[in-house]
């Protein structure tokens, strides 16, 4: 039996959450190994509906559920989730959540950063979420971040506070914010400490622990590819690596533990915030895909930008993250299009290319080549057999097989959990 890691293969909201939640039932861990709750995972149970930033998909089935090192945590937002979630009715018990000592802090002044630079837009928007993961995440790289373990040590956090706050003080005197108080900052982390402590572990000795018993994990990734710091449209990206890589780095467990890599990929193509989008559309077919895709951000409510499946990206975010097979989502929401196109390729001045190139000035000028394909006016919503769907949707699928190079191992025709089909179960590797 393979571990199995769920990785966003496009631009993020590809689905994760609803396949995470699904696996998990035959998983006996979920990790989460990047990020922070920048993520917004929606999971549909019956008339329920959860959603999770920042608490691995696990914790609905009641799943050991591990917050790894390669999260940036932000303490007073974990609290909140847990709550707003136990009040759904799902029991989060210290013993089923673990939350990495090691892991590095998202602090107030991470969150003031990130909107301050957002608003100032100098150079450009990037249209983050404005929850202080670039910056918190700067800190850890540039070994200011205060971490999970510093909580229970307050003489930790006195020696660090004065190297991370004469670094923002800087920064917020250059954009017109006042200096951070940093006694209250200090009681502030006091105060939560006791509150985070049930959760802390070595996660990575969990892991291990885990792995050694023969238990199965999953690995949950936040974001995609197109979103990871090194392989995605930079600087239009989020501060993490996204990929499958990270799984490894973001949890404490050695490659081979990882196994099985499965994309999660949307049946056309959106993204939120700015940067190149080669084949958005601007037209009724945008449209169509916004309003029946209902295409709004979960954590910031912010309308996502559609368009058609792009078949160069996926091919390229295969590669990247040594997809093995893709579950593909959302496929009923081309449901009723006459034409489907699908981008094979991309003119970029009188080069065409096979791949996302990347500098930021061609990214911007790649303009797609298509391949059109015959739609279907049945529904495929709710299907639950492979046998359920027309045979043109059948082609189309066959065809986005063919040009990513991986194969469909994972077909949801609805939110819920239930109309999933299974062509190839990913914990048998
Ligand atoms: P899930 O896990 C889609 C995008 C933001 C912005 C960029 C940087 O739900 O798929 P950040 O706040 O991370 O510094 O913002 O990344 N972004 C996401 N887009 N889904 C997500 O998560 C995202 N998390 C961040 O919109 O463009
Ligand atoms: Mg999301």
């Amino acid at each position: 039996m393979a571990n199995v890691a769920v990785v966003g293969a496009q631009w993020g909201d590809e689905g994760k959450g609803k396949i995470v939640d699904w696996l998990s039932s035959r998983a006996d861990v979920v990790v989460r190994f990047q990020g922070g709750h920048n993520a917004g995972h929606t999971l549909v149970v019956g008339d329920r509906v959860y959603k999770l930033a920042l608490l691995p998909s696990g914790v609905v089935q009641g799943k050991l559920s591990v917050i790894g090192n390669g999260v940036v945590v932000d303490p007073w937002h974990l609290l909140d989730e847990i709550a707003r979630i136990e009040a759904q009715g799902v029991e989060i018990k210290p013993e089923l959540l673990v939350l990495a000592d090691n892991a590095a802090l998202i602090l107030p002044l991470h969150r003031d950063l990130d909107q301050a630079r957002e608003k100032e837009a100098i150079g450009g928007k990037i249209g983050t979420t404005g929850r202080g993961i670039g910056p918190a995440y700067e800190d850890k790289v540039g070994r200011r971040a205060i971490r999970v373990a510093d909580l229970a040590d307050p003489a930790a956090i006195d020696l660090k506070l004065p190297r991370l706050l004469a670094h923002h003080d800087a920064l917020r005197r250059g954009l017109d914010l006042p200096p951070v108080d940093a006694a209250q900052l200090k009681a502030e982390l006091l105060e939560i400490a006791p509150k985070i402590a049930p959760y802390v572990q070595p996660a990575w000795r969990v892991l291990d622990q885990a792995v050694k018993a023969g238990k199965r994990i999953l690995f949950e990734g936040a974001q995609g590819a197109l979103l990871d710091v090194d392989h995605g449209t930079y600087p239009f990206v989020t501060s993490s690596n996204t990929s499958a890589g990270q799984a490894s780095a973001g949890s404490g467990l050695g490659p081979s533990a990882v196994g099985y890599v499965l994309g999660i990929v949307k049946a056309y193509t959106t993204r939120v915030g700015e940067g190149p989008f080669p084949t958005e559309l601007f037209d009724e077919i945008g449209e169509h895909l916004s309003v029946v895709g209902k295409e709004v951000g979960v954590n910031t409510g912010r309308a996502r930008r559609c368009g058609w499946f792009d078949a160069v990206l996926v091919r390229q975010t295969v590669a990247i993250n040594g997809i093995h097979g893709i579950a593909l989502m959302k496929l009923d929401i081309l449901d009723g299009l006459k034409t489907l196109k699908i981008c094979t390729g991309y003119q970029v001045g009188d080069r065409v290319l096979d791949h996302l190139p990347a500098s930021m000035a061609d990214q911007a000028a790649a303009t797609p080549i298509y391949e059109e394909m015959e739609g279907w006016s049945e529904t495929t919503y709710g299907a639950r057999s492979w046998r359920d769907l027309p045979a043109t949707a059948v082609k189309y699928v066959r065809r986005i097989e063919e040009l990513i190079g991986a194969p469909v191992a994972v077909l949801s025709t609805s939110p819920d959990r239930d109309d999933t089909i299974l062509m190839h179960d990913p914990f048998l590797g």
